[in-house]
């Protein structure tokens, strides 16, 4: 099998995250924060230390306004619905994956909330910085509470200025929500350079940790309302949350054996830099891109923006019949919409979306090499 589908989830993971996984749950998984014996009490440490990893990976200096998720969608859920109130206007890019546009729709089709989408240009060779944030401030209205945009896409290698838009908001009073899924551990964060008010992070894809392990990172000052409530380990007795996070907004028990791996994961990234894991994946995919583009019948979508994922068609073959023969070929790729509507919309991929190649740390140029020859079969 050669696995060319690390933006739904990075894959095989480093040796020391399943090494550790499998020695929390063999040494150390007691209830992290339930109870004083040893065992909760060496969970609650190993959890401590994955919240400083994640906190200095993405320049935090507090390693309590960590908060463990399952996933990205949930820290987004919990940023989105803690943040907003009735009556708010929020902003969102034309490139948003369903778990940021979802919860904004439903919220709106309630009467809760309005929004507008701004455009990022994805497809213009000259987009810019100024651009994009002319387009937001156009849309800035006395009611806009909250500025909501992915870092990078999951559908094509675009990524937006994190450090000018984080000081837009800033300056509008505006709190800055980060989708991080696709540039987590691909990119560098830095959450008080960017004034960041909450990141949204995958444990699974870019920073190679377990499913099961999300992080939901608040900046400095920030305090939402809870989505969930429940026991927390702390203040018993009382029927609210605890004010401080994170028990605030951790309601039951974590799961540690995935927030160990987790915070391997994140020392790997931190070992191989940000910067070298995103170069080694630009590379395959400029090699990938150009091998493709020499066939006939390929459409490459932004073929001016060479990262991460490359998105690409077979004219006249439909994005899964692809998916489905490169399967059958021993090839993981993702094909369809991904959970992207807006995205696929903006970018303009027929009915049946596209084919999405997303390669990682493990993959090699002869694995694109493997993906070449089976894109000329199907072709023929
Ligand atoms: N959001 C993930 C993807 O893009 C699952 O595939």
């Amino acid at each position: 099998m050669i696995y060319l589908d690390n933006a739904a989830t990075s894959f095989p993971k480093p040796p020391s995250v399943t090494a550790e996984q499998t020695r929390c749950m063999r040494e150390y998984c007691g209830n992290p924060g339930r109870g004083s014996h040893e065992l909760a009490l060496r969970a609650a440490e190993k959890i401590y230390e994955c919240r400083e990893e994640a906190a200095s990976l993405f320049g935090s200096n507090h390693p309590e306004n960590t908060v463990f998720t399952m996933n990205t969608t949930i820290a987004l859920n919990m940023a989105i619905k803690g943040l907003l109130r009735r009556g708010d206007h929020v902003l969102l890019s034309d490139m948003e994956h369903n778990a940021v546009f979802r919860p904004i729709y439903r919220l709106a089709k309630n009467g809760e909330i309005s929004y507008d989408i701004f455009p990022t240009h994805v497809l213009d060779t000259a987009a810019k910085a100024e651009i994009i944030c002319h387009e937001i401030e156009k849309r800035i209205t006395p009611r806009t509470r909250m500025l909501i945009c992915a870092h990078s896409s999951n559908i094509c290698s675009s990524s937006l200025p994190l450090k000018e838009i984080g000081a837009l908001c800033r300056r509008n009073r505006l709190f800055f929500v980060v989708d991080a899924a696709q540039s987590a551990g691909h990119h560098s964060i830095d959450m008080q350079q960017m004034a960041i008010s909450a990141l949204c992070v995958p444990g699974h894809k870019g920073l190679f940790g377990p499913q099961g392990s999300g992080i939901l990172l608040f900046g400095e000052g920030i305090k939402a309302e809870t989505l969930f409530e429940g026991g927390s380990g702390y203040q018993s007795l009382e029927g609210n949350m605890p004010e401080e996070a994170p028990e605030r907004y951790e309601a039951g028990t974590l799961p540690t054996p995935a927030i160990s791996g987790l915070c391997e994961g994140i020392r790997t990234v931190k070992k191989l830099g940000t910067e070298r894991i995103f170069q080694h994946e630009k590379l395959l995919n400029a090699y990938l891109q150009e091998r493709l583009l020499a066939l006939p019948k390929i459409t490459v979508y932004t073929p001016h923006l060479i990262g991460s994922v490359l998105l690409f068609n077979v004219n006249g073959i439909s994005a899964d019949q692809v998916g489905n023969e490169l399967n059958e070929n021993g090839i993981c790729v993702r094909a369809g919409y991904h959970c992207a509507a807006l995205g696929h919309a903006t970018l303009g991929t027929p009915t049946g979306g596209a084919v999405r190649v997303s390669p990682g740390i493990y993959n090699t140029f002869s694995h694109m090499d493997a993906l070449v020859d089976a894109v000329k079969r199907i072709i023929q």
